[in-house]
């Protein structure tokens, strides 16, 4: 294991932000429930701790706490917001009720020596979020910086290398903030700052050989960056030894199978196996208009195509996917359901434990952004590895209401035009998504002298972080009329295109 960095959290919202800091400096992090036993800690040889915030009162009656042998491990700990203020509770400081909340923007001062603020200006603008805070110094320790509204912002003892913050360094409004982080991981935790993609890919290449041996590996590749990313990791550890299944519903985008095949099987050599399962997807949708229904008869016929597919390839010991660190994290929720959630990602569900499959998961310590680097540096194409999400039913959920052919294709080929002009105008990169769903609505309108009576084509285009919450993208109108005049000018079957100016919430971000 690389050297690490535990996240203890104590239900901040900004956990997987302060992991995600800690990557950036070429560090390794891992986020722990916040009662991790010290002993676990120790057994996997963490170079330092970091307590993240946390929306409770020390003093709550559910205010999650540490196992104090934290305290005693003689790893460097660094508490921020509420792990400050746990500090204080637990080493003889003491927290008290603010009488007002600090939140929001505020003027950090440095009026110590420290080596978290290392080569730093001494003024810094800072982003708060409290409401407790400390009126009295843990033992040994003393002030390195302060706020207009608390004198003990920033404080430490450095004997004992515990530090506290109370404000956020891992927020983004927080000036300098990554370089806080950065010298406590390299300055104060001695960490290597050896993390990187292509240590990432060296050790994972090893482990997929050591883990595999001579087996068989089985990955259900769906185009999209995860599991492309996974199958080039681990065709380049196994090769011959991983076989792809890609399944074709009937629901793709256009020349979206053309392309998968193009690349994985002619380019990078992968032992690809494509599933035509397109009049049996489409057989089982005939008729049936409720989204629910649809998705659920998309995702049962699926499994059922692929599992076919793995009996008619052969014995296999493993299946791999695509799983990231987000989807493993076990998520702490603190307050009225104490109950810690795990979150699982089995996208083909109930088939390993069916089919005595061992999971394979290379890319489940990491991030995002950090799968797309992985994915850059095996050779995989801009397309491939910055490619918007596509749902797992497709355009089953943007032809609205009962599938026909001749729908979807109509909206396959009004797609295809809206995704050359977001290419072209280099607006695909900026954007979350961007896709047409089709109307089953005729309007009017003209084509020559001929009345047109067609359907409707709707443009949505939306902004997101995470897709919890989306904007509409505000497009310039040349482009948005090139991509009408386009599509009714050259896709049969359409008479009106319009534009979806809905944000989630209310509304989401895909139709059904
Ligand atoms: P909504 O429509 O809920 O979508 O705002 C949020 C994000 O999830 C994608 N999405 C899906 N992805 N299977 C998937 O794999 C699905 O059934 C599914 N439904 C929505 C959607 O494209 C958006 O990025």
């Amino acid at each position: 294991m690389p050297q690490t960095i535990a996240v203890l959290d104590f239900g901040s919202q900004f956990t997987q932000v302060i992991a995600r800091r800690i990557r950036e400096c070429q560090v390794y992090s891992k986020i722990y429930h916040y009662a991790t036993p010290a002993a676990q800690l120790k057994a996997d040889g963490v170079t330092g701790i970091i307590f993240s915030g946390g929306p409770q009162s020390v003093y709550g009656k559910q205010a999650p706490h540490p196992d104090l042998a934290v305290f005693d491990l003689g790893v460097p700990i660094l508490g921020i917001c509420y792990g400050l203020q746990l500090m204080g509770h637990f080493l003889g400081g003491k927290v008290a009720k603010g009488e007002r909340r600090e939140y929001g923007h505020g003027t950090l001062e440095i009026v110590g020596k420290s080596r978290l603020f290392k080569g730093l200006p001494k003024k810094l603008k800072v982003w708060n979020s409290h409401g407790d805070k400390l009126v009295k110094l843990p033992d040994g320790f003393h002030t390195v910086a302060r706020t207009e509204n608390s004198e003990f912002a920033a404080i430490e003892n450095t004997e004992r290398r515990f530090y506290a913050l109370q404000f956020h360094p891992e927020v983004f409004h927080s000036e300098r903030g990554l370089d806080v982080i950065r010298n406590y991981l390299i300055g104060i935790c001695g960490c290597k700052g050896d993390w990187s993609t292509a240590n990432f890919i060296e050790r994972k290449i090893e482990e997929i050989r050591e883990t595999v041996g001579k087996s068989r590996v089985i990955l259900g590749l769906s185009g999209g960056v995860d599991s492309s990313v996974a199958a080039a990791l681990i065709h380049k550890a196994i090769g011959k030894q991983l076989t792809c299944v890609f399944v074709d519903n009937g629901l793709l985008r256009k020349g979206e199978r053309e392309y998968v095949v193009g690349l994985y099987k002619r380019n990078f050599k992968i032992d690809l196996r494509v599933s035509d399962s397109v009049d049996l997807f489409l057989k089982r949708l005939k008729g049936v208009s409720e989204p629910e229904q649809k998705r659920k008869i998309i995702g049962r016929t699926f499994i059922e195509v692929f599992e076919k597919s793995l009996k008619s390839i052969g014995h296999a010991d493993f299946l791999a996917q695509g799983t990231l660190y987000p989807d493993v994290i076990e998520s702490v929720t603190i307050g009225n359901n104490p109950a810690s959630l795990i979150k699982s990602h089995h996208n083909v569900g109930g088939l390993p434990e069916r089919m005595k499959l061992k999971l394979l998961e290379p890319l489940r310590e990491l991030f995002k952004d950090e799968v797309r680097a992985v994915g850059a540096a095996l050779g995989l194409p801009r397309e491939v590895v910055w490619r918007q999400p596509f749902p797992g039913p497709g355009l089953g959920v943007r032809v609205i209401g009962e599938i026909k052919p001749e729908q979807l294709e109509i909206l396959r080929n009004a797609d295809a035009i809206l995704q050359e002009e977001m290419m072209k105008s280099d607006w695909y990169w900026k954007v979350w998504q961007s896709f047409c769903v089709f109307l089953p609505v005729k309007s009017v309108g003209v084509i020559g002298d001929e009345r047109n009576y067609a359907y409707v084509i709707a443009v949505r285009v939306v902004e997101s972080i995470d897709a919890m919450t989306a904007d509409w993208t505000r497009l310039p109108y040349d482009l948005l009329q090139t991509i009408s005049n386009r599509i009714t000018n050259e896709v049969r079957g359409v008479s009106r295109v319009v534009l979806d100016i809905s944000s989630k919430p209310p509304a989401t971000i895909e139709w059904e």
